[in-house]
């Protein structure tokens, strides 16, 4: 069951025949799903797995497939071979009703032929499975379960699926750790799991340190599977927390200080954790062009970007300015998708960052590639704009206030203030607020004037009064 020279696992050959149909129905419909809106006309097996027998009372099957959907084809682009993405499979002879949600379907051919199959993840047993194999560091078939030695995993938690909304699933276990499984995956380090070893390499407390880790090595590359992490038990994510505050009419620039406070140490434990690099002119050049393309693209899809356009050109025009004065900047791994909903603070206070993976829908190489730390600040500065404008009642410069304060708290550990560079900072905000109006454009409307405010602002140019 395999697209080149792919071990088979253990899982009989059969299995994706008689999947195949069911499947078809079923993945399109999952919120992880990430090629909405195109038929998936067939699956490709990459890895089979068994992890129960299916002749007991449950089979449990890890797959790997490969979901194709042909795409009206571009000249001269290769064609996308699809995408591919990691299912565990529950095989019962009949699905008892707590478990209704996660059915996938009845199978009527192939060696299933009269089970009923489910995402298993719904399920305690397979999702036990996966935490004794990641507990006693198991080998199954492709499928590596590796341990940070130091950290003991007990056993007989009990898991539970979180059943947000969320681009992967994770399974909260006893309340004491969290594994995510990533759902679309691709071959090669993931960032989800190597930013998070880096920083605790380095003794970051900003970030829950992975306890253990799965992976599928094929043709002698990893793929990351999932990454079990301790359970920030209690804890809220900063983007409620601020709606919360601000619903009351609270002050939030405490947070925001010690958000900019943990966001430094996160970027001061990668420097050191992992490579930098100077960005000279060339380099600079690229990322200018870069922005400049993904603002005419912007103008030609939101035409009421058109009046701003030439503003919001000179906010990159003058970095490329810059860069050919011969001024340099250091680019560093960065978390790549930071926001407040990305932030955690336990009841104690403390502030720890989540989510790694950067934009899934990004090459895993670009995702991976040094980057100027203003990047994750203006996505911060950004996220307290949102807030501020989704709070029922508005609060008068509490989005200010904040971006200030997280500025502030920025300096204080990284020893140098994101405002003091003004023409960089305008440039990664402005590259974010025309990928906001896309985005709400394309998918809500309604919130369309959230970073149409932000290119009013950002188009004017006044670098000072970027932060
Ligand atoms: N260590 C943790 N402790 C407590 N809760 C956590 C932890 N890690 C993640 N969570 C919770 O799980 C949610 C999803 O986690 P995460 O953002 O990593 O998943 P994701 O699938 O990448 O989500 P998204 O779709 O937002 O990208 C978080 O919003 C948070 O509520
Ligand atoms: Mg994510």
């Amino acid at each position: 069951m395999s697209e080149a020279a792919t071990p088979l696992g253990t899982a009989s050959p059969g299995l994706l025949a008689s999947l195949d149909p069911l499947l078809r129905e079923w993945l399109p419909r999952q919120r992880w799903f990430a090629g909405k809106g195109r038929p998936v006309t067939g699956f490709s097996p990459v890895a089979a797995t068994e992890l129960l027998p299916a002749d007991a009372r449950l089979g449990l099957y890890h797959l790997i497939v490969r979901a194709h959907q042909p795409l009206v084809p571009v000249p001269g682009a290769p064609p996308h071979p699809g995408d591919c993405y990691q299912l565990l499979i529950g095989v019962r002879e009949a699905l008892p009703p707590r478990l209704a949600p996660a059915l996938i379907g009845h199978v009527t051919r192939g060696p299933l032929a009269g089970h009923t199959v489910y995402d298993a993840l719904y399920d305690a047993r397979p999702a036990e499975v996966l935490l004794e194999a990641l507990r006693t560091r198991d080998r199954i078939g492709p499928l590596r379960f590796e341990r940070d030695r130091r950290q003991e995993i007990r056993s007989g938690l009990v898991p539970r699926l979180m059943t947000a909304e969320q681009s992967n699933s994770s399974v909260v276990y006893g309340d004491t750790f969290i594994l995510k499984l990533l759902r679309r995956i691709v071959p090669g380090d993931n960032p989800d799991l190597e930013l998070p070893l880096a920083l605790a390499r380095e003794g970051c407390p900003r970030v829950p340190a992975p306890t253990a880790w799965m992976a599928a090595h094929l043709d002698g590359r990893p793929w990351i599977l999932g990454v079990l992490q301790p359970y920030v038990q209690g804890a809220a994510d900063g983007w409620e927390l601020a709606l919360r505050e601000l619903a009351k009419g609270e002050d939030f620039t405490a947070e925001a200080r010690a958000l900019g406070r943990a966001t430094a140490e996160v970027h001061t434990a990668l420097a050191r954790a992992l490579p930098t690099v100077t960005l000279g002119h060339s380099a600079l050049g690229r990322l200018v062009d870069g922005m400049l393309a993904r603002l005419e693209e912007a103008v030609h899809a939101v035409p009421v970007l058109r009046p701003y356009a030439p503003g919001l050109r000179s906010a990159f025009t003058a970095l490329g300015d810059l860069a050919a004065e011969g001024r340099t900047w250091t680019a560093q791994r960065v978390h790549g998708d930071l926001h407040l909903g990305q932030c955690l603070r336990s009841p104690d206070g403390e502030w720890s960052l989540i989510d790694f993976e950067g934009e899934p829908a990004r090459p895993l190489a670009e995702r991976r590639m040094p980057q100027p730390p203003v990047r994750d600040i203006a996505g911060m500065l950004r996220s307290f704009d949102y807030a501020a404008h989704s709070a029922a009642t508005p609060v008068p410069g509490w989005a200010e206030t904040c971006r200030a304060a997280y500025c502030t708290g920025y300096a204080e550990v990284a020893g140098r203030d994101p405002r003091t560079d003004p023409v960089l900072l305008r440039a990664y905000e402005t590259d974010k607020a025309v990928y906001e109006v896309v985005y709400e454009a394309r998918h809500r409307p309604g919130w369309l004037p959230v970073p149409l405010s932000a290119v009013r602002r950002l188009a004017v140019a006044d670098p000072a009064r970027s932060a």
